[in-house]
């Protein structure tokens, strides 16, 4: 058996599914440019039928990405199948997956049709997607409620209508390790044609059990393993990219030598970038990419770490890319050693005139702050990709407060050539300034959830504010990177607002 287990990365699909995650079609690339330098096999870009903006998000990465398999997401109608094809077929290598419920209660209720109609309606669309593409994936959904008699049959049957890859999703995280990988092994012995397919595994967390589940399955055969970076997704979200690799590369003795091509430094950027533009943030104590993951606080810990690393440490901190380069770079050494700088954090298609607008944001860093590293870069080039497009943008704020907590704020904002000013009070000053702000746009937003965050230690380190901003029933996420924590909050709000605009909730 290989020894090779594909990562099919879902965090555009599945992982926008989480609330309040949905990512603009320029962000969406920006997430499968770092998939496809991190080296993922497969990448599921979303699911075209769903949306005119997911058709053009994933055409887009399809006409864009090199050196990965770029994936839609299809149900088993003709109209979706034909609509995922438009949306990858200019890809280098493109795949359709195409999914139906296999449970009980799901082909009775959700589908209403019988288990011989559920097979008819598979092999169909397996039949219509191989028609368009060589690499077809059927799954089928909920399978870990499914009869599993009845999967093998399904199975079969996708696989000559001509499957490629046999997905077996645990839809509602029901299952347990035992049980998953006795499930894949009776499927492995009892599936005419499955020696010739790659057998995926697809598990959520809503037991806590989806990174484990992965593990045994893929000890019992599965090879592919559907992921998202840091875990987000649909409820309690999917199994994480970062933990099934590192697992899998730490114990290379017990999987034996079964890996992944993933090049682990790249988790911690991709886990940054996936938060930025998300704004799902991610524990403090998360496996690999949380920042306590490698902190050792006890005495006893520190002692045996002195000693020798070995003792509390299965992995390096910098194998995953938890490293603080320095930039060497003062406000004196110009543009070229900035710009390299930026192309080497894998910033590599920023044409001249945004790079000099960050270098300008650069220079005004140097300023503030001693010491500016690669986080504070990359949160500077982060936060400046997500604000396409912008309708309002900040072009002046001033607020203050005393000891009976009420608080005064004045901003202004450029709405195209029109520049429009609003005062207003608050109950402190990131009240008021949002006050002003919602005067200015013209509604009243509701501040779902407000978190601080220093990118980097230290007195004069730039703090990142992550907003969640409910306009009516949708919720939108901003972020906003500044050495003075009250301008992050505005400039957080101020994209989140813009997005909403960008989606119309929000008029000019
Ligand atoms: O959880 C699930 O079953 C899915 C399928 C579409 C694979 O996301
Ligand atoms: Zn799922």
């Amino acid at each position: 058996m290989s020894e090779h287990v594909y990562i099919f990365d879902t965090t555009m699909r599945d992982g926008e599914q989480s609330p309040g995650a949905t990512m603009t079609a320029q962000e969406k690339i920006e997430v499968a440019r770092q998939l496809s330098r991190m080296g993922v096999d497969i990448m599921e870009a979303g699911f075209p039928a769903a949306s005119p903006g997911d058709f053009d998000a994933v055409r887009s990465i399809a006409d864009t990405v090199k050196g990965a398999t770029v994936c839609g997401l299809a149900r088993t109608n003709e109209k979706d199948i034909d609509v995922a094809y438009g949306a990858i077929k200019t890809a280098e290598s493109a795949r359709i997956h195409t999914f139906i419920a296999t449970s009980p209660v799901h082909m009775e209720f959700k589908l209403r049709k019988t288990p011989d109609q559920v097979v008819e309606q598979a092999v169909a669309a397996v039949k219509r997607a191989s028609g368009y593409v060589s690499d077809v994936e059927f799954s089928a959904e909920d399978a870990t409620r499914s009869n599993w008699d009845f999967l093998c049959r399904i199975f079969a049957a996708a696989i000559d209508a001509g499957a490629t890859t046999i997905n077996i999703p645990d839809t509602v995280g029901y299952t347990v390790p035992e049980e998953y990988a006795r499930m894949i092994t009776y499927i492995r012995e009892n599936t005419p044609g499955i020696e010739n397919v790659v057998i995926s595994v697809h598990c959520h967390d809503d037991l806590g059990m989806a990174t484990a589940n992965t593990l045994t399955a893929i000890g019992a055969g599965a090879r592919q393993a559907e992921v998202t970076i840091n875990g987000i997704g649909e409820r309690a979200g999917n199994t994480s990219l970062e933990e099934v690799v590192m697992a899998l590369r730490t114990r290379r003795d017990f999987y034996d030598g079964v890996d992944t091509r993933i090049d682990s430094k790249q988790l911690v950027n991709s886990s940054r970038l996936v938060t930025h533009v998300t704004g799902m943030m991610v524990q403090p104590n998360k496996a690999i990419v949380g920042v306590n993951a490698f902190a050792h606080e006890a005495g006893i810990h520190q002692d045996g770490m002195l000693k020798n690393r070995e003792t509390y440490e299965i992995m390096t901190p910098e194998s995953v890319g938890w490293e603080q380069t320095r930039l060497v770079l003062g406000k004196h050494s110009g543009r070229a050693g900035f710009k390299a700088r930026i192309k080497e954090l894998g910033y590599t298609d920023l044409g001249d005139e945004k790079l000099e607008e960050l270098y300008h944001r650069f220079i005004d860093l140097t300023d503030r702050k001693k010491v500016v590293t690669n986080a504070d870069l990359t949160a500077i080039v982060e936060e400046d990709l997500q604000y396409d497009p912008e309708l309002f943008t900040l072009s002046g704020w001033r607020a203050h407060s005393g000891s009976d907590g009420r608080a005064e704020a004045w901003v202004k904002l450029n709405v195209g050539a029109e520049e429009r000013e609003a005062s207003a009070g608050g109950n402190g000053q990131i009240d008021a300034l949002f006050g002003a702000i919602d005067r200015l746009v013209g509604r009243e937003c509701e501040l779902d959830s407000f978190h601080v965050d220093a990118v980097t230690p230290g007195e004069d380190a730039q703090g990142a504010v992550t907003v969640r901003v409910k306009f009516g029933d949708q919720v939108y996420n901003g972020r906003g990177v500044a050495t003075d924590i009250v301008e992050a909050g505005v400039r957080a709000y101020l994209m989140a607002v813009n997005r909403a605009a960008a989606a119309a909730e929000v008029s000019v």
